[in-house]
């Protein structure tokens, strides 16, 4: 059995392979890996005796889970109306480049991943970018660059 699977079941088991826990085993598990893979869904499926459309249908319905591989490190930009006036587009287009990614992409090494949203509630500091929970306020290009080479 892998490391990834020995860890899944170390979750299920802290709660009893109870599926009524489902969405909270399932929240544990994108928590320890950033996402959740086929491999992982399918055992998990099968240790909690659920049918695997239920599974999906819980992760897709909640924007928190991720089916896809997430980078370390998650950069957002905000494209909310207020932002947009103060110049998103251009933000966006440096922190693409900076990363070298595109919106709803991981790089290939898992370092970033990027996504857009729509108002993180600070519009005053619009454009605002957020790198793992932090606000930067119209961060320049080198500045981006700066925080992508301190980022491990
Ligand atoms: S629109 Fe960007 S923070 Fe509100």
């Amino acid at each position: 059995m892998s490391y990834s699977l020995a860890k899944v079941d170390q979750i299920i088991d802290g709660y009893g392979a109870d599926k009524e826990a489902l969405v909270q085993i399932l929240l544990d598990i994108q928590h320890e890996f950033r996402w959740l893979s086929r491999e992982i869904l399918l055992h998990t499926a099968d240790r909690l005796g659920l049918p695997m459309n239920q599974l999906y249908n819980v992760t897709t319905f909640y924007k928190h889970f991720s089916l896809v591989p997430q980078g370390r490190h998650a950069v957002s930009v905000c494209v909310g109306t207020a932002c947009h006036v103060r110049g998103a587009t251009q933000l966006l287009n440096r922190v693409s480049q900076g990363l070298k990614l595109s919106p709803d992409e991981t790089s290939a090494d898992e370092k970033f991943s990027l996504k857009t949203v729509s108002c993180l509630g600070c519009c005053a500091l619009g454009p605002v970018m957020v790198v793992d929970g932090k606000y930067m306020s119209n961060p320049t290009a080198n500045e981006i660059t700066e925080i992508a080479e301190e980022c491990e």
